[in-house]
């Protein structure tokens, strides 16, 4: 008897829960929503309310909540949504410390339980996790690609068919690059279905759409005071959809380049054809000069972060040739889970057992827009203390002590870092 599709969405949260709705209600398969442990009743909980939806709504497909990496298991699809989202005033860059040791996690698990699926990332910074995430696990790179171009280039035909006066449907048009301010829209190709956007649109305006375009996310994030995901999950849903049902679409996707458009090593935004064997074919679109020019200064900011991500220690292979440090990845997976618990309300009151207290200490640990500043901190190190006990138990190291001195030194060890991407790179 022929068995429903697999798809694993990793982190239960806002974009996660859009996505095993919308994965639910297109029947691709079943789908295991995965969560950290302290969060596994939320994930069930959402789950489980997704289900009963499906009642209402009429669809066939299961969908259970998890904080086990096991339930993966067979996973068709995998799309990964784990990290910590954007708040006012952040770049997706400023991302990079907290989300890299949650990737690298992700990537651990997903080569142990699933090692077949064909992955989607959507964390951010986008470029350097999707990269991260296969050198990682070694995973095949036609196998894994970012989700960025579809919904770089959603936003920009949204705002073209509104200045053009024109249905959404009938706007074509490519969002390349990397998935930050650089990103590159494609004017020179971009139609109302074969009619170059120039005949409806004026050049100043057409220069507006683009500054919107690169903006779009950070837009919603000061409007809504964290990341959009109704566009991000649809995006990521299509990609998947493509790979599943074998529709050879042609999307922006970011996908490991091996000399298109000049460059190689790094995974960036880039036309490309999903079907049943994952990123099959990248399309080489003739740019003109300015858009080349464009494409570059993009490329050069996504190597910039991928060389934070390679310079850190972080599990660079070792002379011996197994992971360097497992004590420094130990230490910064304790101080982002206590960051993080820090400021989910829902998570300190049900982990952290003195909520009252605790929590009320924990919520000291902030980021500032863009840096950790140092008084913050140190003004924090004893919230780290409990939260690193917490995470020692939760983690079953070795002992409890263990946890609060790795917290303790990383406290220390942070008091002089000027910006997570730095603290990256020094970890
Ligand atoms: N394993 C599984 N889930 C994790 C892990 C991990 N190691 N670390 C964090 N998570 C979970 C969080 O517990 C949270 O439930 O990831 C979820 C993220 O959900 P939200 O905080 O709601 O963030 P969301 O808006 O969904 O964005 C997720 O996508 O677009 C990017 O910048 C965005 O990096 C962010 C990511």
């Amino acid at each position: 008897m022929a068995q429903r599709r697999k798809i694993g969405v990793i982190g239960a949260g806002n974009i996660g829960g859009e996505l095993a709705r919308l994965c639910a209600s297109k029947e691709l398969g079943d789908v295991v929503m995965l969560d950290i442990p302290a969060k596994e009743s939320f994930a069930k909980g959402k789950a489980l309310d997704l289900e009963q939806n499906s009642s209402v709504i009429g669809y066939d497909a299961s969908i259970t909540g998890t904080g086990s990496w096991a339930d993966l298991a067979g996973a068709d699809v995998v799309i990964v949504t784990a990290g910590i989202p954007r708040k006012p005033g952040q770049s997706r860059d400023d991302l990079v410390a907290v989300n890299l040791p949650i990737i690298r996690d992700v990537a651990d698990n997903a080569k142990k339980h699933c090692p077949d699926a064909f992955v989607v990332v959507i964390s951010n910074p986008l470029d350097a996790m999707v990269y991260e995430f296969q050198r990682r696990a070694g995973w095949n790179p036609n196998m894994v690609a970012g989700m960025a171009g579809v919904l770089d280039s959603a936003r920009f035909q949204l705002f073209v068919a509104r200045a053009a006066g024109v249905s959404i449907k009938d706007v074509r048009a490519m969002v390349l690059g990397g998935h930050g301010d650089d990103m590159v829209p494609i004017l020179s190709q971009t139609t109302i279905n074969g009619v170059p956007a120039t005949q409806f649109i004026a050049k100043d305006a057409l220069d507006a759409i683009v500054k919107r375009t690169r903006g779009g996310g950070g837009e919603i994030v000061n409007l809504m005071g964290t990341s959009a995901y109704y566009a991000p999950a649809s995006s990521a849903v299509a990609m998947a959809e493509a790979y599943l049902s074998d529709q050879k679409r042609l999307l922006a996707a970011a996908c490991w380049l091996t000399g298109q458009y000049g460059y190689k090593d790094i995974y960036m935004g880039v036309p490309c054809v999903i079907g049943g064997k994952g990123v099959e074919k990248i399309i080489e679109l003739s740019l003109n000069d300015d858009e080349k020019a464009m494409l570059a200064k993009s490329a050069a900011s996504v190597q910039g972060i991928v060389d934070v991500v390679n310079k850190s220690a972080l599990g660079r292979p070792s002379s011996r040739g197994g992971a360097v440090s497992t004590e420094a990845r130990r230490r910064v997976a304790l101080v982002d889970h206590a960051r993080y618990l820090a400021r989910t309300p829902a998570c300190s009151s049900t982990t952290l057992r003195r909520s009252g207290e605790r929590s009320r200490a924990s919520r000291r640990i902030t980021f500032s827009s863009a840096y950790l500043r140092r008084s913050i901190v140190s003004k924090a190190s004893s919230s780290l203390r409990s939260c690193g006990a917490w995470h020692a138990r939760s983690t079953r190291s070795r002992s409890v002590h263990a946890g609060t001195s790795a917290a303790r030194n990383l406290v220390s060890a942070s008091s002089g870092e000027s910006s997570p991407v730095e603290a990256a790179a020094r970890a």
